[in-house]
């Protein structure tokens, strides 16, 4: 089978100048990231929320690593389903397109989701790479003419190939009547890649977490069948090259995003040029009802148009709300806006982050929402900091006090912290944020032991004690400074508050600075330095107190 010097070994690129990024240093490598494109049918919810932000940790903690980053995301706008959406509101497509993903545009801003590339499927400039890449597909011999019949499922802009054999089948994510189709489509001969894909799935760690692997290879093992790429009678898609009344089937439009997204307006739109611009892909990051179209479907298409595989999809779980599944018609719908507003930033991350494996399904549960904030952070982490600094201004002229013995390594914070930043770090790349924030975590539970056993407070009292108090709390000190860096891709802000407190520069982590990473140079032990003022502690976190429910 001819596949034009297709690739399916991972490869990092060389990431050339873009827009929103500097012109990385020779040898830098680059990490390119993306969320699903979320369709503009409807506002932004607390699922698309989700996997932008674990995303905008992955990218905040690459870019800390010194990686050149490039944060992909944006708005899936053609199809059926936005078609009906916009008709049914009395708009043109492109009108309510328009205003659905100004609205994600500015949800992500307010969340200060550090995407580098904010891509929509309308841009005149990724239909010009769709025509691109079809003539590539169509070249390589994979497109052909078929009659596609079927029950399709609107809302999931999916062909249900279990569908049940009964008159009236329904689809089981969306519980909406599917909808019968008979219709004269191109097809994509995905036929054709069955071994590749085969030993693609099989590739340890292409398809996280490796729960979800058998699915795919489950599916893959029924055999692959062409799949259809156009639709006929569909006026809100791409329309595809020689091939008039046809338009483009909004998968094959909406995956190829991902590549448009990466060339920006000054470049010219060049299939050729996306290798210097991050392809491929480090990791998809998708929701699991999508895992197919990523795992299967857009590897195909990729090698069918010569050109590398992304390294790694990782398809994480759903979030139900007090173990109900999150729907309009229960009233149970939790909007990002509302739940930003009255909760903030750090609030929300670092539940959803420290309390969900990135991976399963997870329900949100409002009293534990508010008891893992008030105790994590206001109390354990805020606390910690607020009354070790207190102390050590009262007794060591606002400053930080000695370090004496608990400069050195051996110390026993000194190894806790070491230990909590190799944790940290290690379960960040793999994308294990609870771990990550278990770690951050315990290293300040550590702190506060070390500090109840140490009781400076009684010590001081004691003649000739000044010396010990000073190095127990300097050691504290400086195992709060790490926890305040350990916590910088997790919950920035707060990091930040605690950074400032302590007279440390806080991290650049939404954007690559180019520069190589500070923030791994924090973690050594002594970084804070004795002597260094010490300004009045307020309160790193707010405790959380909803007086109604979310
Ligand atoms: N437009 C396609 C993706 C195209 S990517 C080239 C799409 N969009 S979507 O807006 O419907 O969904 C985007 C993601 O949000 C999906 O991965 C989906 O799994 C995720 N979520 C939707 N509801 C969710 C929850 N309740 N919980 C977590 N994520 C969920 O599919």
């Amino acid at each position: 089978m001819a596949t034009k010097g297709a690739t399916l070994a991972p490869q990092r690129v060389r990431v050339g100048p873009g827009r929103g990024a500097a012109c990385p240093p020779p040898g830098c490598m680059s990490y390119t990231l993306t969320t699903p494109l979320y369709y503009v049918n409807d506002r932004a919810h607390l699922g698309s929320a989700y996997t932008t932000l674990a995303c905008d940790t992955i990218a905040r903690f690459q870019r800390l690593k010194g990686e050149q980053v490039v944060f992909i995301t944006g708005c899936d706008e053609h199809g059926q389903k936005i078609q009906r959406t916009a008709e049914a509101a009395g708009l043109t497509p492109q009108a309510h397109c328009d205003a659905v993903s100004e609205g994600y545009r500015a949800l992500w801003d307010r969340w200060q989701i550090s995407h580098d590339r904010f891509i929509r499927t309308t841009d005149p400039r990724h239909r010009q790479l769709v025509e691109q890449f079809f003539a590539r597909v169509e070249a390589n011999g994979d497109v052909v003419e078929g009659r596609q019949q079927g029950w399709y499922c609107v809302a999931c802009e999916e062909f249900k190939d279990d569908a049940p054999g009964s008159q009236d089948p329904e689809c089981a994510i969306h519980r909406k009547p599917l909808e019968w189709r008979d219709e004269v489509n191109l097809f994509f001969r995905l036929s054709r890649y069955q071994s590749e894909i085969e030993a693609l799935i099989r590739r340890p760690g292409f398809i996280a977490p490796a729960s979800r692997q058998k699915e795919v290879e489950n599916f893959v093992a029924q055999g692959l069948r062409d799949f259809s790429i156009s639709r006929v009678d569909l006026p809100w898609g791409i329309p595809v090259p020689g091939h008039g009344g046809h338009t483009f089937y909004v998968w094959f439009d909406a995956l190829l995003g991902y590549l448009s997204a990466l060339l920006p307006a000054e470049d010219p739109v060049d299939l050729d040029l996306i290798r210097q611009r991050g392809w491929p892909a480090q990791l998809h990051v998708i929701g699991k009802d999508i895992l197919r179209f990523h795992a299967v479907y857009w590897p195909a298409m990729l090698l069918s148009a010569g050109l590398p595989l992304p390294e790694r999809v990782f398809g994480h779980g759903f979030l139900t709300r007090e173990g109900q599944k999150m729907g309009k018609s229960l009233g149970n719908v939790l909007d990002p806006e509302q739940l930003l507003e009255r909760c903030g930033r750090d609030a929300v991350r670092w539940y959803l982050l420290r309390d969900i494996p990135f991976g399963d399904d997870g329900d949100f549960q409002q009293q534990r929402f508010i008891d893992l904030v008030n105790n994590d952070l206001a109390n354990t982490i805020g606390n910690l900091l607020n009354r070790t600094s207190s102390m050590a201004r009262r007794w060591f002229a606002d400053a930080v006090p000695p370090a004496g013995p608990a400069s050195q390594p051996d110390h026993p914070l000194a190894v806790a912290a070491l230990g909590a930043g190799q944790a940290v770090s290690g379960a960040l790349e793999a994308l294990d944020f609870r771990t990550a924030a278990e770690a951050a975590l315990q290293l300040a539970i550590s702190a506060n032991g070390f500090l109840n056993d140490q009781a400076p407070w009684k010590r001081m009292k004691q003649e000739g004690e000044e010396a010990q108090v000073a190095a127990d709390l300097y050691a504290v000190l400086e195992a709060t400074r790490w926890v305040a860096v350990l916590l910088a891709p997790l919950v920035p802000d707060l990091s930040e508050r605690m950074l400032i407190q302590l007279g440390q520069q806080p991290f650049v982590s939404s954007h690559s600075s180019g520069v190589p990473s500070a923030w791994l140079d924090a973690q050594h032990w002594g970084g804070l330095l004795p002597g260094l003022p010490l300004i009045e502690p307020q309160p790193v976190m707010q405790r959380l107190e909803l007086e109604a429910p979310l």
